[in-house]
């Protein structure tokens, strides 16, 4: 049994194929933190626990004169504050009178087949229900009657613990809750490195390692989304943990807006860390009878360093998150019109880009920003969801009919949540945004957004998208989000409750995801957010893949797509081939290269074919049939990182290999070049170490183990940004 409790140690077990996860019921009823590492017998830990009176650490009232039961200084699994325990606590409400304490005690639990639904939100889901099962133990406060629900769905075979808490008010007063963390996990010691993935607009996901110090690190969003700037995942790991050893957990929170993942290291050099929503701004009110559901967390342990982890997550969400049939079928390369034409086409222009595209053996085509109300640029048109007959006289469904009379599948470009000043829909319901009453609205890219947190907005969003994609056939859709949302007041709720604004907007928007892309299974979202300013697991939910980053240039890619490849599967990363010089950076990088490292995930282009040489229509129709040839490697096979863009200054590399282990490619770009250059060499991963494999283009055959101890030389005849592409086939 995945899950289980031992009613003479008092422990809770969870055990996965290779972890343990331990708790324990105080001898005052607490829920303590035992352990979470390599999966060990099912033993007594209480030798774990230590006790000793410490100054200032105060002790509840129940341990009598013992002043060595303290809980600032004993792990526990979910912190109430007031409780006496100072390091960030896991919840934070107001009750009765301005009562804020929460003396939660364990009083009861259940164990049952299945993953935990977690209501209004996305989470991961056991179908067959017994790939799961969910532990759920109650923490009952006398006092105010405020129970949390803590839920911990364990997926055996695939090492992974999903958590989250629900809290329910049984009192008489409404309880003002003020922060519910979805994930606390106190470690008895410190010695540990936190990594984190933080960035910017076109430079998304950047990997950062720092040492966990004293006081709290913290790193989050108050966007209204996940953000550019930081993604909702981290790693805790061993000082010398690295790629391929050493221990490391992870934690990667299921949620798209704003978050927290804080990490502290206390007076007594223990580390806590918290993961849930951001609680600046927060406050939600929840009546007699009612609950609150925090988002899901995704906890994940490896002894096999980050690679180890990685192979975890990237299982994990691509079987039991992604809700969208797609989640298992090839998807089409594609191109798409916005850096071919931007704002700037009409529907003569569309088709001869589109034609073009087709004789290349492009699958889908895509039509981005521009097609509909007054959109001529970014400053209006958001909102009004009917084809600009200016510009595309013969409309979307016309559009659509020629281009699969060309072979290729449609797309579509929206962008459901914002709305321009100058639009029909502002003007009919200027109340309809996110604004504070009296004060101008703060715009991003001239744009405002539309106040999710109302049902009826909520209505009119599905009834025009449901419309849409019934108006035409339409293959596709990239569901894009322009702007960091900023006022968090909404004309539908009373004072005292604004601070809802944001997690309800949240919770809008996947109500309108269930409404059109669940009931769309036929048709492929890819998510966007400027980029990848929403790219995390709540979003994985309902798109199978999303816009990596609007940074196309293939050597900043490196360092996006390797961040990005820790928690996340390269079926989840789309990415394109553009011109050069590059539109952001503008660098100029080789075509093939461009495609190497495009190759790295969902494989489309994003440029004018009509000004493209034959040279490169050529190399074109060789990437395609290279990466549809290879399709299964490069997206279903076990992704390792052999060398990282942030350590190695001389190439980046990495390597998928096929689930039988019979087939691998590893890909190799160079970044920098040096006079009489040294022979480097890379040592491939995951292969059999009896297998013999035969690299293409080169003689003879090597086994496993020599590829991965002695490697292969990377050729020194390529240039600064040339790359490579590897085939392994077991001979
Ligand atoms: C931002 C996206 O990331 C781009 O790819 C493009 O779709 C533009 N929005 C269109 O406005």
């Amino acid at each position: 049994m995945a899950a289980r409790y031992n009613a003479e140690t008092k422990t809770f077990i969870l055990e996965t194929a290779h972890s343990s996860y331990m708790m324990k019921v105080s001898r005052y009823g607490n829920l303590l933190h035992m352990y979470y590492g390599s999966r060990i017998p099912d033993e007594d830990l209480d030798y774990l626990l230590t006790f000793s009176d410490r100054g200032f650490s105060p002790n509840p009232y129940e341990a009598g004169n013992d002043r060595t039961f303290s809980l600032d200084f004993l792990p526990q699994e979910f912190s109430g504050s007031r409780s006496g325990d100072y390091r960030s606590p896991s919840l934070e409400l107001v009750w009765g009178e301005g009562g804020s304490a929460f003396g939660g005690k364990v009083a009861g639990y259940e164990i049952r087949k299945g993953a935990c639904r977690i209501d209004g939100m996305p989470g991961l889901w056991a179908e067959p229900q017994e790939q799961a099962e969910t532990l759920t133990i109650c923490l009952a406060d006398p006092v105010s009657k405020v129970e949390a629900e803590l839920s911990y769905t364990v997926f055996a075979e695939k090492d992974v613990i999903a958590r989250s808490v629900k809290l329910v008010n049984r009192g008489k007063d409404v309880v003002r809750l003020e922060k519910l963390m979805s994930a606390t996990i106190d470690f008895r010691d410190s010695d540990y490195d936190l990594i984190y993935f933080s960035g910017r607009h076109t430079m998304e996901r950047e990997f950062r390692r720092i040492a966990a110090a004293d006081g709290v690190h913290a790193i989050g969003s108050s966007r209204g989304a996940s953000s550019h700037q930081y993604n909702p995942f981290a790693i805790v790991c061993e000082k010398d943990c690295g790629e391929d050893r050493g221990q490391c957990w992870g934690i990667s929170l299921v949620y798209s807006g704003g978050f927290l993942i804080e990490a502290e290291r206390d007076q007594y050099k223990q580390l806590r860390l918290n993961a849930g929503l951001n609680p600046s701004g927060f406050s939600f009110l929840v009546e007699p009878g009612g609950d609150f559901q925090a988002p899901q967390a995704v906890l994940a342990w490896s002894d096999q360093g980050f690679t180890g982890l990685s192979h975890i997550y990237h299982r994990i969400f691509r079987e039991n998150l992604c809700r969208s049939p797609f989640r298992k079928k090839m998807r089409p390369v594609l191109l798409n019109s916005w850096e071919a034409a931007y704002f700037d086409f009409d529907d003569e222009k569309i088709l001869a880009i589109a034609r073009e595209a087709a004789d290349l053996g492009v699958e889908l085509f895509v039509l981005d920003d521009g097609w509909f109300g007054k959109r001529d640029d970014d400053v209006s048109g958001l909102g009004d969801w009917t084809v600009n007959q200016e510009k595309l006289k013969i409309g979307i469904s016309e559009l659509s009919r020629q281009i699969h009379e060309m072979g290729m599948q449609f797309g579509i470009w929206v962008e459901p949540e914002m709305v321009s000043e100058d639009s029909d829909l502002y003007r009919k319901h200027p109340d309809w945004c996110l604004r504070e009453p009296g004060r101008p609205p703060v715009r991003g890219r001239y744009q405002l957004a539309l106040d999710l947190s109302r049902r009826d907005v909520c209505e009119y969003l599905i009834e025009a998208m449901n419309s849409l994609l019934e108006s035409a056939h339409i293959e596709y859709v990239k569901w894009d989000m322009n702007r960091s949302l900023a006022e968090a007041w909404s004309a539908l709720l009373g004072t005292g409750r604004q601070g809802e604004v944001l997690h309800r907007y949240v919770l809008g928007l996947y109500y309108v995801m269930d409404q059109v892309i669940l009931k769309h299974p036929d048709v492929l979202f890819c998510g966007c957010c400027g980029g990848g300013g929403r790219f995390d697991p709540a979003m994985l939910y309902y798109q199978p893949q999303i816009w990596c980053s609007d940074n196309t240039d293939a050597v900043n890619r490196l360092k996006i797509q390797y961040g990005t490849s820790f928690a996340y599967p390269v079926s989840s990363m789309e990415a394109h081939v553009s011109v050069c010089p590059n539109h952001i950076t503008g660098r100029t990088v080789p075509f093939g290269t461009r495609g190497i490292v495009a190759m790295d995930g969902i494989f489309g282009y994003e440029l004018d074919p009509l000004k493209m040489t034959e040279e490169e229509k050529d190399a074109c129709r060789k990437q395609i049939q290279f990466y549809k040839k290879y399709y299964k490697v490069i997206v279903d096979g076990d992704y390792y990182r052999l060398a990282s863009p942030y350590e190695n200054p001389y190439f980046t590399a990495w390597q998928q290999v096929s689930q039988d282990k019979k087939k691998s490619l590893v890909s190799i770009v160079i970044t920098d070049r040096e006079g009489n250059d040294a022979q480097r060499f890379v040592r491939l991963k995951g292969l059999l170490e009896d297998g013999y494999y035969r690299i293409e283009g080169l003689k003879g055959k090597y086994s496993g183990k020599l590829l991965m101890s002695a490697g292969i030389p990377v050729p020194g005849s390529l240039g600064e940004y040339e790359g490579i592409q590897l085939v392994l086939k077991m001979a």
